[in-house]
């Protein structure tokens, strides 16, 4: 029998499947909590951090990845605090600098307040967000992508040579890859540091339901988890 656990998130009270985590119980009650990297088939690795959140313990605070964290019983979880807020769009604001050409990363960066972007760009044409090496591991079973390299130099690539004889040709890897589509104001140029805008109007309907999932046209984008459910 499917076992239930009881939390609360921005004061909502939320009741998830046991070992679910707080953004899919976020997510299944209809809450929003911005994300890139999670796709619900896939093991969630926590790499671009958009889906913090701050959790509450003994009157402490601590704040964590919502699609790695356990929902737990009696769980007192805030996703949208200044602090949280102020934080992701500074996460947002450095993924739009490592890949200023995505659509995907832009609409995110621009749900989460970004107007303009205080970073070099860097043009990696990657985030590192993994979907592409999970789904090739994880889902394909191809084996095929990895990562190499450490720190600045980490990067996806066919590892130890030969594994690029191994990739199945599913395609999975760019079709779930932010940086598939490319921006709806054309690519950015070297120095220009402001979004496009062009989603203000999706943005402006969306405060009016702040926190709320509304299946919005961003997250079809980037295959959002709630769009995922429909
Ligand atoms: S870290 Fe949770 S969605 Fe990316």
């Amino acid at each position: 029998m499917q076992q239930y656990v009881t939390l609360k998130i921005d004061n909502a009270r939320v009741k998830a499947v046991k070992g679910a985590s707080v953004l899919d119980a976020a997510m299944a009650s209809g809450l929003c909590i911005p994300h890139l990297c999670y796709v619900p088939v896939l093991k969630a690795s926590g790499a671009c951090r958009l889906c913090i959140v701050e959790v509450v313990d003994n009157g402490r605070t601590k704040i964590t990845a919502s699609c790695t964290l356990n929902a737990e019983d009696g769980m007192v979880i805030y996703s949208n605090t200044e602090r949280i807020r102020k934080l992701r769009k500074n996460i947002a604001e450095l993924l739009v600098a490592q890949a200023p050409n995505s659509r995907a990363v832009q609409d995110i960066a621009v749900r989460c307040g970004v107007k303009e972007v205080r970073y070099p760009f860097r043009n990696d044409n990657c985030i590192q967000c993994g979907r592409c090496v999970s789904y090739c591991t994880e889902y394909s079973k191809a084996n095929s992508l990895g990562f190499v390299g450490r720190g600045k130099n980490r990067h996806v690539e066919y590892p130890l040579g030969f594994r690029r004889d191994l990739c199945k040709k599913c395609g999975f890897c760019t079709e779930y890859c932010p940086m598939s589509v490319t921006p709806c104001g054309g690519p950015m140029k070297a120095g220009e540091g402001r979004l496009c805008g062009n989603c203000d109007s999706q943005i402006a309907a969306m405060e009016h339901f702040s926190g709320i999932c509304v299946r919005c046209e961003l997250g079809k984008g980037f295959k959002c988890v709630r769009q995922t459910y429909v």
